[in-house]
């Protein structure tokens, strides 16, 4: 491993190309939007200078790590030598299933071919391509170079050779990884998603406001954030979609998205991206 490809440049994008440059890998983080890419380095740059202002790294550390990252918004020709290609581009099916068979007719044999995906199936996405053996999740958590852990999903078909290289891997950029098995929000998710869901819930039948509901999770169950307050940091309308698909997925009725998670999703009231969730960030 020594080449990697990083397709697309927001918050996970940009957070997952930083922890590999910082770990010693060459680094091409690709995106269609050249002002994405130019964002993406602009806030590498600043999670480094923060690390360097606090004295964790050195100044060296600080231009190795830049330089060690390549951006493109041309796909084929960045990949065709890359060892290892991340997924982190906007969560839909579609989209996805059309990036990896274009992944897979484009990088090297040798290449592994892994997704950011929140909740999509990694079987599903390894169908289409050539190669579902060498498919397989890498799910990095917000903020990525704090989060230390990976999860990593193994999907219908994915090797045992593909899951020991990603877990390796996942050691060596500093991270702690856990092996899952493909089904709908993974271990992540079909843990965490139910716990906001229900604290949206609480709220919605009028049982405590915000604050109390964060407050009674954040003092009395050691959470760095309240349920409510991680739901606007992770954004409302990826929680409802990844409700949605263990809803669909298990069809039971305990993941079904509270009724004012959706309406906020369709007012616009995306949490912190959009400056209003259930706090307001203006
Ligand atoms: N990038 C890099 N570093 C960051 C950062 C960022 N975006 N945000 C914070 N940090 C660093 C800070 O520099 C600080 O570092 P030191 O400890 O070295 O000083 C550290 O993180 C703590 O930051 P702060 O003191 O500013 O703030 P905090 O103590 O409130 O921590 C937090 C912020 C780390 C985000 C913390 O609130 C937290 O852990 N929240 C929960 C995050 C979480 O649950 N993430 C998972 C979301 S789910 C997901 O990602 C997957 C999915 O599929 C939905």
């Amino acid at each position: 491993m020594n080449t990697i490809a990083v397709i697309g440049a927001g918050t996970m994008g940009n957070g997952i190309a930083h922890v590999f440059a910082q770990s010693g890998y060459q680094v091409r983080l690709v995106d269609l939007s050249e002002e994405a890419l130019a964002n993406a380095l602009a806030t590498i740059e600043k999670n480094l200078q923060r690390l360097l202002s606090k004295g964790r790294i050195e100044e060296s550390t600080v231009t190795e790590t830049m330089g060690r990252i390549a951006t493109s918004s041309e796909l084929q020709k960045t990949v065709a030598d890359v060892d290892l290609v991340v997924e982190a581009a906007s969560e839909r099916l579609d989209i996805k299933l059309k990036l990896f068979a274009e992944l897979d007719a484009s990088t090297p044999e040798h290449c592994i071919l892994a997704t950011n995906t929140s909740s999509i199936s990694i079987t599903q996405i390894a169908a289409a391509t050539q190669r579902p053996e060498q498919v397989i999740g890498m799910h990095f958590m917000n903020p990525v170079p704090v989060m230390k852990l990976v999860e990593v999903i193994r999907g219908y078909s994915t090797s045992d050779q593909t899951t020991t290289t990603v877990l390796d891997l996942s050691k060596k950029l500093g991270k702690i990884p856990t092996e899952v098995n493909d089904y709908p929000g993974f271990v992540a998710n079909r843990i965490l998603m139910p716990m906001i869901n229900e604290s949206i819930e609480t709220l919605f039948h009028g049982v405590a406001g915000v604050q109390e509901i964060d407050t009674v999770m954040k003092l009395g169950m050691a959470h760095p954030m309240g349920p409510l307050q991680l739901a606007d940091f992770i954004g409302l309308d990826v929680c409802l979609s990844i409700l949605e698909v263990m809803f669909e997925g298990f069809k039971n009725p305990k993941y079904a998205p509270c009724p004012l998670l959706v309406n906020m999703v369709r007012a616009g009231k995306l949490g912190v991206k959009s400056g209003e969730g259930f706090y307001d960030y203006s």
